[in-house]
């Protein structure tokens, strides 16, 4: 066994203990109140890379949160490779749902609980523990290494766009190496080859001037929440297909040979109706349930209120209702354009009986990789040699904006090695990470930037 992956096997305890030190960190970026514990987040990486004796380490302060730097760079004739991840979380709430505090991990059936264990601390932290290998057992970095983590990618990085604009040279790299995603299944790798990208939208509609005595004016005065629901219920036809004119003008529709390769992935449709006890799947005619939710576009409305919520039933006829709602969207979607024009059919499906106002919150482009990419084969050996199974290359739902971006600014292709699952619950509470993909985590990465140079040539 080479010398890194030893230090990993015999580090594996040390490195568990850190990344809970990262974990007690409620850095929650959208909200403004833990702006103490963004920072010491923050700190605490910047302390971890600057353990590793690398060329530079820095914190550059934004407008909103920090975004640490760290750069070691060997080679004049090797590939550089830009790390990112995030170390900003979710929420925990609903905290009452949680098993053990959302910020205090615990470890139960070899799965570490706590927000951003998975999500994206402990993904992120794997390349620090992979670079420590090197450097710690006196070993030359095979590659040029970058590392860029930054504190918003919850609230849409809206930060990072602009620094990687300002900071081109800094950041100029072959390729970046994103650990933020999930793994086709247990024991089973996967390169993510494809992310979609997000638009995310808010209704509001105002009716009377106050909520009424629904006795009083119940079928006289028009019912915002009642509008609401009608103008939400256009949105989509039987046949699951979203009805905003020109949505899907630019969508690149998958060929023949996408939906093969779709076909050949082992999915296992009861197991995943199972896993969320549901009897029935559900969306656009005419595509697979991985298809629907990786490559194609959806609507979803996120959360819906008005009117009396609480216990018992009180006679309201509300004067407001809200809606969020968002639209995962794929390539060549345009998140501005198709912001636009939600904002426009829902204003045209407006009654003249209410005020219908469309707000947009954050958005992101969709990003697909290049399979040609000789970081993806790299990155594909890998994991093989680490899992000793054969690696798939699949598409997910989810959302990276930034990766759009470095594409568009530094011209890279990012590899998407994500060592999570799909049971990780993100975002949800008892959130978790398993302890034996941390740890192979790490030791893919590692593998990964010393077989890259062979790749490159
Ligand atoms: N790591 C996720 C994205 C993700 C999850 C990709 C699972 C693939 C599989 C990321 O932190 C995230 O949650 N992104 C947000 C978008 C952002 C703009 C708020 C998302 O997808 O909702
Ligand atoms: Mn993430
Ligand atoms: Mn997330």
């Amino acid at each position: 066994m080479s010398t890194t992956q030893d230090y990993i096997d015999k580090h594996k305890d040390t490195f568990i203990d850190e990344l809970f030190e990262l974990l007690r960190i409620p850095s929650v970026s959208t909200d403004s109140s833990k702006k103490d514990a963004i920072h010491q987040a923050a700190d605490f990486l910047i302390g971890q890379l600057q353990n590793l004796e690398l060329n530079t380490v820095k914190k550059f302060e934004t407008p909103g949160n920090p975004i640490v730097y760290a750069e070691h760079s060997p080679h004049k004739d090797r590939p550089t490779v830009l790390i990112y991840g995030h170390y900003d979380v979710q929420p925990s709430d609903p905290d009452h749902l949680w098993d053990s505090p959302a910020f205090e991990p615990t470890v139960k059936d070899g799965l570490i609980y706590a927000r951003g264990a998975s999500d994206d601390k402990g993904q992120a932290f794997t390349h620090v523990k992979a670079v420590e290998s090197y450097v710690k057992t006196g070993k030359e970095l095979p590659v040029n290494v970058k590392f860029i983590l930054e504190g918003e990618e919850e609230i849409g990085s809206p930060n990072l766009v602009p620094f990687l604009e300002e900071h081109k040279d800094l950041l100029s790299c072959d390729m970046v190496l994103i650990s933020d995603t999930s793994m086709f299944g247990e024991d089973q790798p996967s390169i993510t080859y494809g992310l979609r990208g997000l638009a995310y939208m808010e209704i509001e509609v105002v009716g009377p001037n106050r909520d009424l005595h629904s006795g009083v004016y119940g079928g006289a005065v028009e019912n915002p929440a009642n509008v609401l629901c009608e103008i939400i219920a256009k949105l989509k036809n039987e046949n699951g297909v979203i009805q905003i004119p020109g949505f899907y003008d630019s969508v690149v529709e998958l060929t023949e040979a996408d939906h093969e390769a779709y076909a050949k992935l082992p999915f296992d449709e009861e197991k995943y109706k199972q896993s969320l006890d549901i009897t029935a799947l559900h969306g656009e005619k005419g595509y697979t349930t991985l298809e629907r939710s990786t490559a194609r576009p959806s609507l979803d409305v996120n959360g819906i209120w008005g009117g009396y919520q609480r216990e018992g039933a009180k006679t309201v006829l509300p004067s407001k209702a809200n809606a969020k709602v968002s639209m995962r969207l794929v390539p060549n979607q345009d998140p501005k354009e198709i912001a636009q024009l939600f904002k426009d059919h829902i204003e045209s499906l407006a009654p003249d009986t209410a005020k219908v106002k469309v707000t947009e919150h954050h958005g992101g482009h969709p990003a697909v990789t290049d399979l040609d990419f000789y970081g993806l084969k790299a990155g594909a050996k890998a994991f093989e040699d680490v899992y000793e199974t054969e690696v798939l290359f699949s598409r997910e739902g989810g959302s990276i904006p930034i990766v759009a971006d470095f594409k568009r600014v530094l011209g890279v292709e990012s590899i998407l090695m994500g060592f999570g699952l799909t049971s990780n619950a993100i975002h949800s509470p008892n959130e978790n990470f398993s302890i034996k993909d941390f740890h192979r985590g790490i030791k893919t990465s590692a593998r990964f930037l010393e077989l890259l140079p062979e790749y490159a040539e």
